[in-house]
């Protein structure tokens, strides 16, 4: 482990929800906080998870990056200093890419609101965005951590793509990669795809070929780490107003969820971030794992071996099937009670 790694331990009985298993904490790294790079298209769903970020004292979050996805990015850059802001945190943001590799730009206005944040308005953020890009500033946390540095990535691929066609040192440099993307059955944009590689199909398929082993919290687990409309009012209950912001802000994607016969509000982003920290409450198993980049119907699919023969070559991906929701629903509310205390 680098000198450069702080040696933190890890509080257990702050905030007034306590996790069931007392594994939750023992398991985050032998209390060593660990480096992490934070790569997002706040939104929603990426704005919990960077308030659960905050509070994840396993983690040495280094740098966060922000890309085009959920809204323009403009949007989700400002979006991510405003959510920061509201944390209280103080780690560096730097600008990504605006558009994707190859293919025309989405964006999902109808599950994240205009502004990207439900329309929940926070105040305009005294932080500001680094001068350094994306794709540079993760290279040189990756430099500085060599070998160390996780890489847990919730938006298109684009900054990704971009780092590895630039540094070529990239894939020995990191640890591995936690996305939110994909999906080994189906997809939420199309019948195959899930949004955020179906923004960018070609970068995804760039970092799942790059030799980094990357673990896939695809829509078969992150679907069922919901929230439903009772559950959002027992968040924000909690009473700060980091609690009360991550209730009123899922509001428009509860009603989009609803409209689609679904109970509750999926919390892809958190899951993504709870699994890098503790994955004893998910089940998850080795794949080879490929992105369909030509196909009429099934551009942006994950491809995955996981249901099938499981004989490909290089099967050193992971695939995150299912989580125990009521352990994740705890540990959600444990780390956002912290907030305000
Ligand atoms: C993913 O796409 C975005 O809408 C969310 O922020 C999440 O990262 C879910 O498909
Ligand atoms: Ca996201």
């Amino acid at each position: 482990m680098s000198d450069r790694l702080e040696k933190r331990k890890i509080p257990r009985s702050s905030g007034s929800y306590r996790v069931e298993e007392d594994s939750f904490y023992d398991n985050c790294f032998d209390g060593y906080s660990l480096p992490v790079w934070f790569d997002c298209d706040t939104g929603v769903d990426d704005a919990i998870a960077l308030l659960l970020l905050h509070q994840l004292e396993c983690f040495n979050l280094l740098g966060i990056s922000t890309v085009a996805g959920n809204v323009v990015l403009e949007k989700t850059s400002y979006n991510t200093l405003c959510v920061l802001e509201l944390a209280g945190s103080d780690v560096p943001v730097y600008r990504g890419a605006d558009r994707p590799l190859i293919r025309d730009q989405i964006t999902a206005p109808e599950v994240h609101g205009t502004n990207g944040l439900g329309d929940v308005i926070l105040p305009r953020p005294s932080l500001d965005l680094e001068k350094e890009s994306a794709w540079d500033a993760l290279h040189q946390a990756a430099l500085d951590y060599k070998g160390e540095l996780v890489l847990i990535a919730v938006g298109p691929l684009t900054n990704i793509g971009l780092a590895l066609a630039k540094y070529r040192d990239l894939p020995r440099l990191l640890k591995r990669a936690v996305i939110m993307g994909g999906g080994a059955r189906g997809g939420n944009t199309t019948p195959a795809a899930e949004f955020n590689v179906f923004a960018d199909p070609e970068a995804a398929e760039i970092l799942f070929s790059s030799g980094i082993p990357v673990t896939m919290c695809g829509l078969d687990m992150t679907m069922k780490a919901c929230l439903t409309s009772e559950e959002l009012e027992e968040l924000g209950s909690l009473g700060s107003p980091q609690a009360e912001f991550a209730r009123d802000c899922l509001q428009n994607t509860l009603r989009y969820s609803r409209s689609l016969g679904q109970p509750g509000v999926a919390l892809h982003d958190p899951a993504a971030v709870l699994f890098a920290a503790d994955d004893s409450i998910f089940e998850s198993y080795p794949a080879w794992v490929r992105v369909e980049t030509k196909g009429k119907r099934s551009y942006g699919k994950t491809v995955t071996d996981l249901f099938s023969d499981k004989k490909m070559p290089d099967r050193n991906h992971r695939v995150v099937i299912d989580v125990d929701r009521d352990k994740f629903k705890a540990r959600l509310l444990y780390l956002m009670g912290r907030y305000g205390k």
